[in-house]
């Protein structure tokens, strides 16, 4: 494959594909984990990831590039194959998380940053030995407007942030995905998603472009303009994709290739359908496609329930989840095809 980063870039968008994040740190895949009642150990670990990249045919047709953790990266399969190996003869490309997660921002209560610049040049090097050609850093927006939550401090910080470690990635022949998440866990409602989004955006495009980041050789991953969970007023597919897109249009410069979305605790079919709807009212200047944890994982891993006898019903729900999110990027998906399998 091309090691231009505007190739790799395209490769990660190509049609009818998308992301599978599966970068969880310890602390969240142990959390995965505990759902099934199933001890996180380093083998639980590996036993899950591989039955996920080894699920044949969806993943060569559906997986464009697969998210990693430090630990995965590193890891080999039962049969000692290296799990980046398996992803790279799926035809996908790895992906590394690099951040090492958002922490409380000193005098902004409520407020996160991210943090993992130090050192990052010389873990760059590394990942990109050990196979990476992409790598992700996700900056958390709480909404809490009552309490002053995000603050113009948070938003800045985090956006320049993103911008360091877009430059770094660049620099050492990596793709950075940027994911300034805005959180919808909040009883906020969908406009005031739009507009913490948008003051989001535009201050993360003024640091990329301050910063001399090439967008040609970035993805976007945001959220989906959304009502917050506690709102008790669900969007609709139509809101949200008319919402998400009027912003984009706004904030989201054209020489951005693509656009892979985070499912940010949205259903299985939630996330699908959102995704679907924006993609059925293109053509867009960028692609839209998704890179989800959770809307791609919560089916698969429950199928599994951390059992040898259902590593193959555990793949074809995975295999399912990306057909459909598959057929969502391309703004084919139905309720039929999905009620179907
Ligand atoms: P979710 O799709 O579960 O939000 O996870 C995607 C991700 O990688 C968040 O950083």
């Amino acid at each position: 494959m091309s090691e231009r980063l505007e190739d790799i870039a395209a490769a990660m968008v190509a049609d009818g594909k998308g992301i599978l994040a599966a970068d969880e740190s310890s602390g969240t895949i142990k959390k995965r984990f505990d759902t099934i009642g199933l001890e996180s150990t380093e083998e639980n670990r590996r036993d899950y990831r591989e039955m996920l990249f080894r699920a044949g045919d969806a993943m060569k047709d559906c997986i464009s590039g697969v998210i990693l953790f430090d630990e995965t990266i590193r890891q080999k399969a039962a049969d000692g194959t290296p799990l980046v190996d398996i992803i790279k003869a799926a035809g996908a490309v790895p992906g590394i998380k690099v951040d090492k997660g958002a922490k409380a921002f000193a005098g902004f209560p409520g407020d996160k940053i991210t943090e993992g610049l130090d050192g990052l040049r010389e873990r760059l090097a590394e990942y990109y030995e050990l196979g990476a050609r992409f790598a992700k850093w996700r900056a958390v927006i709480d909404i809490d407007t009552a309490n002053g939550v995000p603050s113009g401090a948070a938003i800045a910080s985090n956006a320049h942030a993103l911008a360091c470690y877009a430059a770094l990635c660049q620099e050492a022949g990596i793709v950075p995905i940027v994911e300034p998440e805005v959180l919808m866990d909040g009883a906020h409602d969908i406009d005031t998603c739009y507009e913490v989004s948008r003051l989001t955006l535009l201050k993360l495009y003024g640091e990329l472009y301050a910063c001399r980041v090439k967008l040609e050789g970035t993805i976007l991953k945001p959220n989906m303009v959304i009502a917050g969970k506690k709102s008790g007023k669900p969007s609709s597919p139509e809101e949200v994709a008319e919402k998400t897109l009027k912003l984009f249009r706004q904030a989201v410069p054209v020489a951005v290739p693509g656009i892979a979305f985070l499912s940010g605790g949205q259903s299985d079919e939630e996330a699908t359908s959102n995704l679907n709807a924006m993609n059925a009212i293109g053509p867009h200047p960028w692609k839209l496609t998704f890179s989800y944890g959770r809307a791609l994982q919560a089916a698969p891993l429950s199928a599994w329930g951390g059992k040898k006898e259902n590593v193959a019903a555990g793949q074809r729900a995975f295999a399912h989840r990306a057909r459909m999110n598959g057929l969502a990027a391309s703004g084919k998906w139905t309720g039929e095809l999905e009620k179907a399998a």
